[in-house]
């Protein structure tokens, strides 16, 4: 047996814990139930899950997770990917994956708009540093949900299988991590693996089925009936203080091209989006870019 790929510092409880949830989530949608939103928060499956019980009027996340742990970013990142779901065209080689999941806050539901820019390497083990292939975004759906249609990334030396990952919930700084594979020979040798930010992975046909939820550290109080929502926060750390001035408005619809000042800079929308608190030009560099 090879040596342990996971360290004997009580992860392996916090696995057991993240497979409980996940495990439950991919039960729900095989059913095509998405998890209830009841009380303003999750019911989640296992709360009736082969047990024919109503979902439990207190809805509770029970799994005691922390916020998902930050990672590097590492020499590869380029802001301003393609918004897309899918990496992959018919030709592109590669085994097939799919990566999917929820982002949670701190009270364990589900956060809707969340942005995604995931970024790794081609079946070569390659980071295409000139153009965007195997680069994309995209935001989590009203249900918290994401999916990322793409393939298993290629190895390159000095690292094990990975894909890289930014979060930013509207509000919230950005996180930055990476997923990783069960399995991988290289887990017990990478130093940056941490087996916290493992993914289930299942073979589906020729292809493979991973699965991994996040946590932000969002703060969050459960509505008394509504849906969930994010407490209300602070200006964003990399929000200048006060009134920045400029054409840049919350709430503003913009379309790709569009142009507007914030804090005395100019900026060129990249993407069609409303406008949010948080997501302010200098924030989310896949929307904008400084022109
Ligand atoms: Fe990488």
């Amino acid at each position: 047996m090879p040596a342990s790929e996971e360290p004997a510092t009580g992860r392996e409880g916090l696995i057991d814990r993240r497979i409980s949830r996940k495990s439950v989530l991919k039960a729900a949608a095989v059913l095509g139930t998405a998890p209830l939103l009841i009380g303003g928060g999750v019911a989640l499956a296992r709360d009736r899950a082969g047990t024919g019980e109503a979902p439990g009027l207190t809805p509770a996340c029970h799994d005691g997770d922390g916020p998902t742990v930050e990672q590097t970013e590492g020499p590869y990142f380029k802001p301003n990917s393609p918004l897309r779901t899918s990496l992959i065209t018919d030709g592109t080689p590669g085994t097939r994956l799919t990566v999917s999941g929820y982002v949670f806050g701190r009270a364990c539901l589900p956060i809707p708009g969340v942005l995604l820019d995931f970024w790794q390497a081609d079946v070569n083990g390659a980071y295409d540093n000139t153009g965007f292939a195997f680069r994309g975004h995209q935001f989590t759906n009203a249900q918290g949900a994401f999916s990322l249609t793409t393939i298993v990334p290629g190895l390159y030396p000095g690292r094990t299988r990975h894909i890289h990952v930014k979060l930013q919930a509207p509000g919230r700084p950005v996180l930055t991590t990476q997923l990783y594979f069960p399995g991988e020979p290289r887990n017990s040798t990478d130093t940056i693996y941490d087996a916290r930010l493992l993914m289930n992975v299942r073979q589906i046909g020729s292809g493979k089925e991973g699965t991994y939820d996040f946590v932000l550290n969002v703060p969050q109080t459960p509505g008394p009936t509504g849906s969930p929502t994010a407490t209300p926060t602070a200006t964003p750390t990399a929000t200048p203080t006060g009134q920045p001035g400029g054409t840049w408005a919350a709430g503003a619809t913009y379309n790709t091209g569009d142009r507007v000042t914030y804090a005395g800079v100019s900026y060129r929308c990249l993407q069609g989006h409303t406008a949010v608190t948080g997501w302010e030009p200098p924030n989310v560099p896949a929307l904008w870019q400084r022109s």
